[in-house]
């Protein structure tokens, strides 16, 4: 059975993550993290000690992981790596995996499987325009990217890193190349998609705002 699905995609740091996970809680939905099934995968791929120039070898590794994601923990073969995968290697990593049709294809199927036990947010770069594109609701979160780099950078200082903002603004504006010019599944404003600009808005506000657009539609 296929459930009712809102997608909220956008680039790293947009709080996306944050909106759709409350999003999903306010309407009883699960909330279906993309970006750390993509995360798992990287860190396989790293463990595994492949090559993750080469697509054929970094699907290999991702089919035979045993990535799970339940009820927010994220595991690879069993083990929880709900923490680990969020480091500031794995993102950059899991951005190049990313680029690979073998290895979004070996996703692909395991995203869809969520949507065939309950009704979820899916959050991610892809999943209005490829993973659900029969989507109900379609939101698009977006922000500039010296405030995306601002909000992950003191995300990462407060985890304990000493990595500088510039560092965290460049490689973010790497990460968003990549994600944007990829010939696969690059990151787009879904048809249909209602974007909302989050740059000047606080989290509680743009909540709000996505909660409305989601029950409005939901409703129709
Ligand atoms: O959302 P995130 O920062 O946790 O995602 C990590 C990387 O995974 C991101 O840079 C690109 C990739 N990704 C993707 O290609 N497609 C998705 N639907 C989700 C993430």
């Amino acid at each position: 059975m296929k459930h009712k699905a809102v997608t909220i995609d956008g680039p790293a740091g947009s709080g996306k993550s944050t909106i759709a996970r409350q999003v999903a809680d306010r309407l009883g939905f699960v909330y279906l993290d993309t970006g750390a099934l993509y995360r798992a995968a990287a860190l396989a791929v790293d463990e595994a000690g492949a090559d993750p120039a080469d697509g054929k070898a970094c699907a290999d590794v991702v089919r035979h992981a045993g990535i799970e994601l339940e009820r927010g923990r994220v595991s690879v073969r069993g083990r929880d790596v709900t923490e680990a995968i969020r480091s500031h290697r794995i993102s950059s990593l899991s951005s190049r995996i990313a680029v690979h049709p073998p290895v979004r294809d070996a996703l692909l199927d395991l995203q869809r499987s969520f949507r065939e036990k309950s009704p979820l947010v899916a959050e991610g770069r892809d999943t209005g325009s490829v993973v659900f594109p029969d989507a109900e609701v379609k939101i698009y979160i977006d922000a500039s990217a010296q405030e995306r780099a601002r909000r992950r950078h003191r995300e990462l200082v407060s985890k304990g890193s000493d990595i500088s903002y510039e560092k965290v603004l460049n490689d973010l504006k790497e990460r968003d190349q990549r994600d944007a010019t990829r010939s696969i599944a690059p990151l787009v404003v879904p048809q249909h998609a209602v974007v909302v600009d989050t740059t000047h808005l606080r989290i509680g506000e743009v909540i709000s705002k996505v909660l409305k657009v989601v029950q409005d539609k939901l409703a129709d």
